[in-house]
């Protein structure tokens, strides 16, 4: 019995394959095409890529573990979470998907805030309008391409897509649907009075289900297309974060995440829909049913560090990789002899909710080189990442343990910075396989092999190592996150003059 799950990314579309005992069998990663990014802020993808990496990666997965497609029990799917995936009544794409770190929809969301009141609007869905949520992007749609607008008979987000694909269902589950703005958070159904108060059709949404549910099988077509077999049952699954929770088994209140992907999101579960008055932190469904998630999002986490070397590359025409870079910064000391980055590169989320915001790096002086600068970035996104644990303990959110994940767990030298910006001790996991592994897991649920997602967690996941913060390193990064958290309010001045 093998479980597949996919995780429709932002640089790629990862599939693995986990056994009954929870071992990853096999994976396989295949890269989507960079997103667009035709003026500040702006950010797409094309759907048909995704589904041509996702069937690649499956064809490629089934090759290497040389199973039969009986073998697969069930597939379970996440991926990037927010994009609006607009379809027209044949389920055929209208337009480049606006992904989640598009933030160009910041006057839809005055709009929305203007007609509902903010507050309202945190009622009924628990969050307040950001110009990553999905409905935020389809209501810049109808603004500017009412011609599209028009067109439009079916809403999705990323992996809801590839499902589509998959099986010709529209269907969402509510931890993925908590990120449109259009869920009523606290009751895991849509919300009519925010579709309304918007002018979006209830027809447009897709079914909704929790995440371990059964909501559709492969169709035929799509076997041919990946090799797997027809009828194939595929859970709902869930958004990323929300699977990424599962693989890394933060499933109760007091366990914490800290994950950096492209993002970086620091979640915490929680057995109620607990909101921040302000907004600032996001509350959505869990991917487990009768629980609930916080998270603060970073948005230029691992983005951050990909920019740098990308403008490194081009700038010297070598192609230095991620490994030799953070090797630079290993040469650099703790504080980076007092450079810092604020890692604004589209915008930020948490705390400050600025989609207008621009990254800086500050402090630097002739005798600074590249392993400050390196230093500096992997420095400056834990401090972004820490300033969500100040909300916390604001808001009087449990943490009791932190297990990292992501790129900032592979890395040694990152992780030390996160155990020491945080102050505390930090878990890394033996086989941290991201959200594809958990996606696999609510899909091993759906189909019995585990009775629920704890057990599921249980059985399969194992701490390898804790790593406590360093004491003189502390001090240095206590002073630091004083200073890093003037950067933002002296940005947001220089831009109010310009
Ligand atoms: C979460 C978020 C990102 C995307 C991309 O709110 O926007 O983490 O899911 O990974």
């Amino acid at each position: 019995m093998l479980f597949l799950g996919i995780d429709v990314g932002t640089g790629g579309t990862r599939t693995v394959l986990v056994n009954a005992a929870g071992r990853v069998v096999a994976s396989q990663a295949i890269e989507h095409a960079p997103f667009r990014s035709a003026f500040p802020g702006w950010a797409e993808q094309d759907p048909e890529d995704w589904w041509r990496a996702a069937q690649s990666s499956i064809r490629d997965v089934l090759a290497t573990a040389a199973c039969t497609p009986k073998d697969i029990a069930a597939i379970g799917l996440t991926g990037q979470m927010h994009g609006a995936v607009l379809l027209d009544a044949q389920g055929n794409v209208l337009r480049p998907s606006l992904i989640w770190c598009d933030t160009r929809s910041a006057p839809q969301c005055d709009w929305l805030h203007a007609t509902l009141g903010r507050e309202r609007v945190i009622e009924l869905t628990c969050n307040p309008a950001l110009p990553n949520f999905t409905l935020t992007k389809i209501l810049w749609v109808r603004e500017h391409e009412p011609e599209v607008f028009a067109r439009i008979a079916h809403i999705l987000c990323p992996k809801d897509y590839v499902r589509f694909r998959l099986s010709g269902v529209y269907a969402m589950d509510v931890q993925e649907a908590s990120g449109t703005l259009l869920l009523d958070v606290t009751y895991r159904r849509w919300s009519h009075e925010m579709a309304e108060a918007s002018g979006i059709p209830m027809e447009w949404l897709p079914q909704l289900f929790e995440s371990t549910e059964i909501c559709a099988r492969l169709s035929e077509q799509a076997a041919a297309a990946t090799d797997l077999s027809v009828g194939t049952p595929i859970v709902a699954g869930a958004g990323d974060q929300g699977a990424g929770a599962v693989g890394m088994g933060i499933l109760k209140p007091g366990s914490v995440s800290a994950t950096i992907g492209t993002s970086g999101v620091v979640f915490a579960a929680t057995g109620q829909p607990v909101r921040d008055p302000l907004g600032r932190l996001h509350t959505f469904c869990h991917a487990v049913a009768g629980r609930w998630h916080v998270m603060g999002v970073t948005q230029a986490a691992g983005l951050s560090l990909r920019w740098l070397r990308d403008v490194l590359n081009t700038t010297v025409n070598a192609s230095v990789s991620y490994e030799e870079l953070v090797a630079h910064a290993s040469r650099a000391p703790a504080g980076s002899d007092g450079v810092f980055w604020a890692p604004y590169l589209f915008g930020e989320r948490t705390p400050y909710l600025d989609p207008d915001i621009r990254a800086a790096f500050v402090g630097l002086s002739a005798a600074h080189g590249q392993a400050h600068l390196v230093r500096a970035v992997l420095e400056g996104v834990a401090y972004s990442l820490r300033d969500t644990f100040t909300l916390f303990a604001e808001l009087g959110i449990p943490v009791r343990g932190v297990r990292l994940g992501g790129g900032g767990a592979r890395s040694p030298l990152w992780r030390q910075i996160q155990a020491d910006i945080y102050g505390r001790a930090v878990e890394i996991l033996t086989a941290e396989e991201g959200a594809a592994y958990g996606a696999a897991l609510l899909a091993g649920v759906g189909v019995g092999a585990w009775p629920n997602v704890d057990t599921a967690c249980e059985s399969s996941i194992q701490v390898a190592e804790q790593i406590e913060p360093d004491p003189a390193a502390r001090v240095i990064y206590e002073q630091g996150y004083q200073i890093y958290r003037k950067l933002y309010p002296m940005l947001a001045s220089l831009r109010s003059q310009s």
